[in-house]
């Protein structure tokens, strides 16, 4: 057969990728912006000062090990759905929704471990009969909710979806134990979700999230110590550790698939764990520090709120402007990780207390 004539199945084939070409009309995927944010902080405040008179530890060692001077805990029954709520309703408010088509939950502290949050949440907001679950990935956990949130809203499966972050550690940590009840604080935060373009909201660029259940011993609920109750448990040296790699190379991961230099992010947004482990991942990436958010001394770390968090000190603080390069990450039990990057735009704020 000659080279340059093409076989009959070769003309079929040409011909039919024409007709598809014409026949096909070409429809964008949706785009995925965050468009409002809303936190909740319980009114009642613990001091290092508190904490000192009753463990044995100091006001100097709290705030420079970790940067935490004080955190948040919510007294009353159901705290993580109620801070919800407050945060969710303060979210639709701002972002003018009445409606959403699905409701996702990021808790590793739930009042109860049955039902998921979620739906009780979707009803005490008035939205209907509408799709709603919780995911369990602890300090990554809100951006678990984000990476899901986007991906159905690219793939045109749903148009709105609210996502919250709510968290009651002050019930899960063991308050006899100053590993880790100094550094704990209860909290929520939401965000609103919406399919469009960047004119309005912060666009969703891209995505790196994963896990390593190997680690999963290493933070986790449950007896410790002889000890029958469930407690929080933190092997928190080794922690620190793969907190620092792991969300420093998350970060390089999803800055490539946004063609960026770690360099070039303007704002990065990191799990409010402990500042030290903060301004190390930023000496990782060769970013100055002061362009990496620190929202914990004032709230501690509130697991999977703290992304939210830290995102309404950013917005309160004029640390993030419109057309910024944003990249938030976090890392967590499970052991999770995920990182989120945004190209940040015009989002609204309500910051509420109970
Ligand atoms: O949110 C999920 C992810 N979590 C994290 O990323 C947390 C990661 N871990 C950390 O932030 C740090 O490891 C901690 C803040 C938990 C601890 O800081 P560290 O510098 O790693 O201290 P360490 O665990 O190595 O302990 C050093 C010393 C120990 O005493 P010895 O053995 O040297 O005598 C601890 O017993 O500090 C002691 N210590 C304390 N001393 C006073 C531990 N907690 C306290 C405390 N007050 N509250």
């Amino acid at each position: 057969m000659s080279l340059d004539r093409p076989s009959r199945m070769c003309r079929v084939l040409e011909s039919k990728r024409r007709l598809d070409i014409k026949d096909t009309t070409i429809v964008p995927s949706p785009t995925a912006a965050i468009t409002a944010i809303a936190t909740c902080l319980p009114s009642t405040r613990v001091t290092n000062a508190e904490l000192s008179q009753r463990l044995d530890t100091t006001d100097r060692w709290i705030r420079s090990r970790t940067g935490i001077a004080e955190r948040r805990r919510a007294d009353g029954k159901g705290p993580v759905l109620a801070m919800a709520t407050s945060a969710g309703a303060a979210v639709l408010e701002v972002a003018g929704h009445r409606t959403v088509d699905l409701v996702l939950v990021a808790t590793s502290s739930p009042d109860r471990p049955s039902p998921a949050v979620a739906p009780q949440l979707a009803s005490r907001l008035g939205l209907g009969f509408v799709p709603a679950f919780d995911i369990s990935a602890v300090c990554s956990g809100f951006l678990y909710a984000t990476n899901i949130a986007s991906s159905l809203i690219r793939s045109g499966a749903f148009r709105s979806i609210l996502i919250v972050a709510s968290e009651a550690y002050s019930r899960i940590v063991d308050p006899d134990d100053r590993a880790t009840s100094v550094i704990f604080g209860d909290g929520a935060g939401a965000a609103l979700v919406v399919a469009g373009g960047t004119a309005s909201g912060s666009e969703v660029l891209a995505e790196d999230w994963g896990s390593d259940g190997d680690g999963c011993d290493l933070l986790q609920v449950g007896p410790a110590g002889g000890d029958v109750r469930n407690y929080f448990s933190m092997s928190g040296r080794e922690v620190y550790l793969r907190a620092i790699e792991t969300m420093s190379t998350s970060v390089r991961a999803v800055s490539e698939r946004c063609s960026w230099h770690t360099d070039e992010i303007d704002v990065l947004v990191p799990h409010q764990a402990n500042r030290r482990i903060i301004e190390a991942v930023a000496k990782k990436l060769s970013m100055p520090a002061d362009r990496a958010v620190v929202s914990l001394e004032k709230t501690g770390n509130t697991a999977a709120a703290s992304i939210p968090l830290a995102l309404a000190h950013a917005m309160t603080t004029g640390m993030v402007r419109a057309g910024d390069r944003v990249v938030m990450t976090a890392f967590g039990g499970g052991l999770t990780w995920a990182s989120t990057a945004l190209r940040w735009g015009e989002v609204g704020l309500a910051e509420v207390e109970l």
